[in-house]
């Protein structure tokens, strides 16, 4: 338990003295001031290079947050993370995601089960799983082999499977399609069962509770559906399996046994895509790139356990992500991956450090007097930059930016293209820096031959002030490891935040109220207690719809 309040720490103090100090100093100056800063401030693994020179601090900053994160007990932390302490406090769980990807044997004991033997299993289980689809020997209830597998759940059970398939295209071993369903739109729904061959299509419900109410009504749509198409009860079994840590749950809605892939409660959703939740993703790329993307995640555990905070990627993006949300009072932060196929990832970052840090009461139950989980949002570039790159350069805000670069592609027709975009990304870091004054303004306006009266009056709306905060993530190409490195990159970072918030990462209470609520609104409809926006919506519905108001679903 921390004893001193986060903002009584020595470090703290300090360091809300010294931004008043730096606060308007420009990158530009503290560029010309030391022409080693990029070598002074980047660090890297054998799977990620990180230039954080382009952010609004200097040695003194850096050594006063990684002192706080030190004086916060990180490194204690860090070491209860993986050695799994019940660091979910609230749910009294550990996080052990990172044993999911620890290819040791030696044994790991929790609640007095070797978790080592149940994770080689499920691997074991999922190989042979994938196998027998690849190889055709899944049949369907015509007796045809399974060539369309559809991934139902959300969230956790969704983002992580859907942005890694679609991140590792060059990777894909089989013809099999994958397709996700995840919300309960009807019209998505529709679009998608129009594609499917019922005799070929096999259903993964993916869900860890086997309660959330989107994925349990997307698996009856899908039961109904086959049952439309002539399946037998008997033959159902042929066409689902589930991945859950709700066994009974699963076997009671009728999954055959032998298809039910465990996952456990000390995995939270948001870091499952290291278990059998992933196996949409070893159907398609095969075992042995599953293992590499496992792999990837693996290098960078053991770069947090073991490098000092100074040069420790995770630790370095977490400080400088709290110097902004805490002494910049800066409130988003932007993922911008420049390859489209990454282009999920910032959805995927938004659960992990959003459900995770999107916190407001301390480890003590005290409400925080200061800046938890900033907005994390983004798009692949370089289609930001016709979007929002407007607001990064123009606006009002401080709002850092992630630029995750893969320096090479895959593609052997457009390798020229990949040039561009590096190139886009890259200077797009140093505009952000640099900005365009007023004085460089001027003489293009007057190069332009602009009167004195009309430079005045245009010029204001040409400045850009620049010195907005930029990482630089790179990687050589997208790849299995690269991938697992890069999201095991971000957990870390999520952790470290957490850890010298003092909040938990590993629950997320606020959605429960969410789930709650959507599954009791149509009880209240008419209450008197029912505020009068949601009785007015829900009266507009059923009038609008030509539906009797009922308390009964649809
Ligand atoms: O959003 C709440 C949440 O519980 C996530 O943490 C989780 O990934 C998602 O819903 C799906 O939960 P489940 O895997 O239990 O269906």
């Amino acid at each position: 338990m921390l004893s001193t309040h986060l903002t009584q720490e020595h470090e703290w103090l300090f360091l809300k003295q010294y931004q008043r100090t730096i606060a308007n100093k420009t990158l530009s100056t503290w560029f010309k001031e030391n022409n080693r800063r990029f070598e002074h401030f980047s660090a890297h693994t054998d799977e990620l290079f990180l230039d954080y020179s382009k952010n609004r601090f200097d040695e003194t900053v850096k050594a006063g947050l990684t002192q706080l994160a030190r004086t916060r007990g990180l490194s204690y932390k860090i070491e209860a993370l993986f050695t799994g302490q019940a660091i979910n406090f609230t749910e009294r769980q550990p996080a052990l995601h990172t044993a999911l990807r620890d290819p040791s044997h030696e044994a790991f004991y929790v609640n007095g089960n070797n978790i080592k033997l149940e994770i080689e299993n499920s691997l074991q289980q999922m190989a042979k799983l994938v196998e027998r689809i690849q190889q055709g020997k899944w049949l369907g209830f015509t007796g045809k082999p399974i060539t369309t597998i559809v991934n139902i759940g959300i969230g956790g059970s969704h983002l992580g499977p859907a942005m890694v398939l679609n991140a590792l295209r060059n990777n894909m071993q089989s013809t099999m399609n994958c397709y996700f369903l995840a919300n309960i739109d009807a019209d998505a729904s529709d679009d998608l069962f129009k594609k499917l061959n019922p005799e070929q299509t096999l259903f993964i419900i993916s869900s860890k509770s086997f309660t959330t109410q989107e994925t349990l009504i997307n698996a009856d749509a899908a039961r109904h559906w086959l049952v439309n198409a002539g399946v037998t009860p008997q033959q159902l079994a042929n066409h689902f399996v589930a991945v859950t840590s709700q066994t009974d749950k699963a076997r009671r809605w009728g999954i055959a046994p032998d298809q039910i892939l465990k996952i456990w409660s000390w995995v939270g959703g948001r870091y499952s895509v290291w278990s059998a939740i992933s196996l949409p993703v070893a159907i398609i790329i095969g075992m042995p790139a599953y293992r590499d993307f496992l792999a990837g995640a693996h290098a960078i555990d053991q770069h947090y356990l073991t490098t000092t905070f100074e040069n420790n990627l995770p630790v370095i993006l977490a400080i400088l992500q709290i110097w902004y949300t805490n002494f910049f009072a800066s409130q988003t932060y932007a993922i911008l991956p420049y390859s489209e196929r990454l282009t999920l990832l910032p959805r995927y970052i938004q659960q992990l450090a959003m459900e995770s840090n999107g916190k407001s009461v301390d480890a003590n139950g005290a409400r925080l007097n200061y800046a938890s989980a900033p907005i994390m949002w983004g798009e692949s570039g370089c289609n930001g930059q016709h979007a929002f790159h407007q607001l990064l350069y123009q606006g009002t805000q401080l709002i850092p930016a992630d630029f995750i670069i893969p320096l090479s592609c895959h593609s052997e027709h457009f390798d020229s293209q990949h040039q561009l975009m590096v190139l886009n990304a890259i200077s797009q870091t140093q505009a952000l820096m640099q900005g365009k004054p007023l004085s460089t303004v001027t003489a293009e306006l007057q190069q332009q031959g602009l009167t004195e009266t009309e430079i005045a009056a245009i010029a204001p709306h040409k400045v850009i002030a620049g010195n907005q905060p930029t990482n630089s993530i790179l990687l050589d190409k997208i790849t299995p490891r690269s991938l697992g490195a890069l999201l095991a990159l971000y957990e870390h970072k999520t952790y470290s935040e957490a850890a010298i918030l003092n909040i938990n990462p590993f629950d997320q209470w606020g959605v429960e109220l969410g789930k709650q609520l959507a599954s009791q609104l149509l009880q209240q409809i008419n209450q008197e207690n029912l505020d009068s926006s949601t009785q007015g919506l829900l009266t507009k519905y059923f009038v609008t719809t030509n539906r009797e108001i009922s308390n009964e679903p649809a």
